[in-house]
């Protein structure tokens, strides 16, 4: 539908920012932090900067939420530490990492900046990697448990959202490249072994939640990117659908109807994948009832068939941040992707699309009837200081006033959103290309090849984005 007018937002709608531990604190071996597995992938990204610096969170938090406010956020989404707060096997908690948090949440709260916390984005301790076998193994989710329990616990009289695994999807799909397939020596099979664990993971989080946080509530993190067919042709359809599935449906059904679908159990039966699931599994999971769905999108992509004797390709992340490396994948029989002419793209070849917010937000609406929450989108850039001191993001502003508008209609085609938090509020490390790919509101000085003085400068987006939240969404 075309409106009359601009989309309006909600009295109480939400307008924050977003973050993760591993990609924001630096600090990893200070106040108690043990090493997790995050930081060794870090480490293999040369020639980009691993996490050991970041944006040094750790140390500017003070003035990291003291912009928020100046900013006019409602509300911050950051994930917690697991290694900060459980450094080793022994279980005990570490006062210096419940302490650090302690003191954020009640910065952030006494600025009127909701805490929405992740629990896991990406940062599984080396130690349950070593002596408890990492995602692989079922003693995982007694750690991972215990853990979620001693954040409750400690930070549940403050913090009333909460979020379980940061894009479980997304881990899987592109296990490789954020480290959860270290160790496996068939991925293609063992990936769905894991992904269950992960799902009891996210189930046990949820049902503790709800138990130990009075007025808490829960939902998981999926990485969504909207799939269009890339014709008319039926085939294409149903190639689009496929990819659906495969990178996200299957994940998102589980979340919200606790049970595997029909696709993935016949998926797993074609290719003999057993991914273990065992009695009391799928009654722990129907338990686990969540509050809300929170969606991190950016992109989109196009899919198209792939013929049964087509070769097999695997998809390519650009990590040049040169526009042309991303290498396109192959699912003989399945689904081929493929580049949409009718977007643009960044310098890493991610489509800048707005409309797939919208998409993406009717999409899940139709299918899951949930409150949403936009815990991540933002627009990734090279980007330096100009000669005047400042940091002239034109792009950036555009990118968010086109997706915000796209939020706001959907919220006028009937979705209940409750929040919008782009990534990121100051620059942090990117996944895989470190600080080369900005995407902050506020600048922070260092480079990939030396830490600079860290000072934080805030961008012409800043500016923006905080006239117009605190107009709540009129000021365009
Ligand atoms: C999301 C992740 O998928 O994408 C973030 O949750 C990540 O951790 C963000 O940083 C942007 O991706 P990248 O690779 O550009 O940092």
């Amino acid at each position: 539908m075309n409106y009359q007018e601009k989309p309006r937002f909600p009295k109480n709608f939400m307008w924050g920012a977003s973050s993760a531990a591993w990609q924001v604190e630096g600090a990893v071996n200070e106040d108690g932090r043990t090493p997790a597995i995050i930081d060794l992938n870090s480490q293999t990204k040369k020639p980009y900067a691993d996490n050991s610096v970041a944006a040094d969170h750790y140390h500017h938090y003070l003035e990291d939420v003291s912009l928020m406010a100046e900013c006019g956020l409602s509300s911050y989404r950051f994930s917690i530490a697991w290694s900060r707060i459980i450094p080793d096997e022994s279980r005990r908690v570490n006062p210096k990492g419940i302490e650090f948090y302690n003191h954020l949440i009640n910065a952030l709260i006494a600025n009127h900046i909701t805490p929405i916390v992740t629990l896991y984005h990406y940062d599984m301790p080396c130690w349950v990697d070593e002596k408890k076998g990492g995602w692989s193994d079922r003693r995982v989710i007694d750690e991972f448990e215990y853990y979620c329990q001693v954040c409750f616990e400690n930070f549940g009289d403050r913090v009333k959202y909460w979020l379980t695994l940061n894009e479980q999807n997304m881990q899987i799909v592109y296990g490789d490249w954020l480290g959860v397939s270290k160790g496996c020596s068939d991925w293609f099979k063992e990936k769905w072994k894991i992904n269950h664990i992960m799902n009891l993971c996210h189930a046990k989080a949820v049902i503790a939640c709800h138990r130990m946080v009075p007025g808490g509530k829960i939902g998981p993190v999926p990485g969504y990117v909207p799939i269009y067919p890339e014709t008319c042709n039926p085939a294409d359809q149903i190639a689009a659908m496929n990819a659906e599935e495969l990178t996200q449906k299957v994940w998102n059904d589980l979340y919200v109807f606790r049970e595997y679908n029909g696709f993935i159990r016949r998926y797993w039966k074609e290719y003999g994948i057993d991914p273990d699931i065992r009695p009391q599994d799928m009654e722990l999971i129907q338990q686990a009832e969540i509050d809300f769905i929170a969606l991190n999108c950016y992109r989109s992509n196009v899919a198209k068939a792939a013929d049964k004797d087509s070769e097999i390709k695997e998809l390519q992340l650009n990590k040049s941040g040169k526009k042309g490396e991303f290498v396109y994948p192959v699912y003989p029989g399945i689904y081929a992707l493929a580049p949409n002419p009718y977007v643009q793209t960044n310098d890493w070849d991610w489509e800048i699309d707005p409309v797939a917010m919208r998409y993406m937000l009717r999409y899940i609406n139709d299918h899951y009837h949930l409150p949403m929450m936009i815990t991540e989108n933002g627009y990734g850039a090279h980007e330096e200081i100009a000669e005047d001191g400042g940091v002239h993001d034109q792009q950036r502003i555009h990118f968010l006033r086109d997706q915000i508008f796209q939020v706001g209609l959907a919220i006028e085609d009937g979705c209940e959103v409750i929040a919008y938090n782009p990534w990121s509020f100051t620059d942090l490390l990117s996944t895989g290309n470190g600080m080369a790919k900005r995407y902050g509101l506020v600048f922070v000085n260092t480079t990939d090849a030396e830490v600079r003085d860290l000072k934080r400068i805030k961008k012409d987006s800043f500016d923006w984005y905080s006239k117009f939240i605190k107009s709540n969404g009129k000021a365009w």
